[in-house]
């Protein structure tokens, strides 16, 4: 399965598909990073890793790049990587409907929440405050609507008394990286698949 992957931010979950890639754990290649950071920590450990890397910045020469610019640039560059999947990894620019209907490949988003509930930022905190007792994470089919697409996989925790918004953070984390490559593994194997009836239905009435 060729992967691209697109991040933002420290590259964690990227990381333990970098080693599992490597370690021959999951039949994937990841073809190509897009950062649209220039300081993503994500960007060092491509390169380590020898992955092509796109750093298409918003902020690149104190102008902030505009939405259909990025997504320009990024689309031309998944169309010279051919993937067979996109996987936003941390990403967090939101993505407009016209280029997410185009993508040359399925895409699936990492959500550090149990949707459809917690949909959008600072989950963690919001979670805390609601006085919730059970926690997770989600991977989603990404569609024109944030947080909305067709739900493949969740991890969930308890919510301890003693829990923060930064030690709940730190608890899903380590949720997110055994989910992310055990969703991948699903879809490699075709186990999951992004493509039935069933789930584009699920997409369209979320
Ligand atoms: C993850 O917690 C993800 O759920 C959130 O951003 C974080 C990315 O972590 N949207 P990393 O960049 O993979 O370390």
């Amino acid at each position: 399965l060729r992967i691209a992957v697109l991040v933002s931010g420290s590259g964690s979950n990227l990381q333990v598909l970098i080693d599992a890639m490597q370690a021959g754990a999951l039949p994937i290649e990841i073809v190509g990073v897009i950062s649209n950071r220039e300081d993503a920590y994500a960007i060092t450990r491509a390169k380590d890793a020898d992955i092509p890397v796109a750093v298409l910045s918003h902020v690149a020469s104190g102008k902030r790049m505009g939405i259909k610019t990025f997504e320009s640039h990024a689309s031309a560059q998944l169309t010279t990587w051919q993937p067979d999947l996109i996987v936003l990894a941390g990403f967090m620019r939101v993505l407009s409907a016209g280029f997410i209907d185009n993508t040359p490949a399925p895409m699936i988003n990492l959500h550090p929440a149990l949707l459809p509930a917690y949909k959008g930022l600072d989950t963690h905190q919001r979670v805390i405050q609601a006085g919730e007792r059970q926690h997770g994470c989600s991977i989603h089919v990404v569609t024109a609507e944030l947080d909305a697409g067709a739900v493949l996989t969740q991890a969930w925790l308890e919510v301890h008394q003693k829990d923060t918004a930064d030690s709940l953070q730190t608890r899903v984390q380590k949720l997110e990286h055994q989910l992310l490559p055990w969703t991948i593994l699903l879809l490699a194997k075709g186990v999951l698949s992004l493509n039935n009836e069933q789930l584009l239905n699920q997409q369209r009435t979320c």
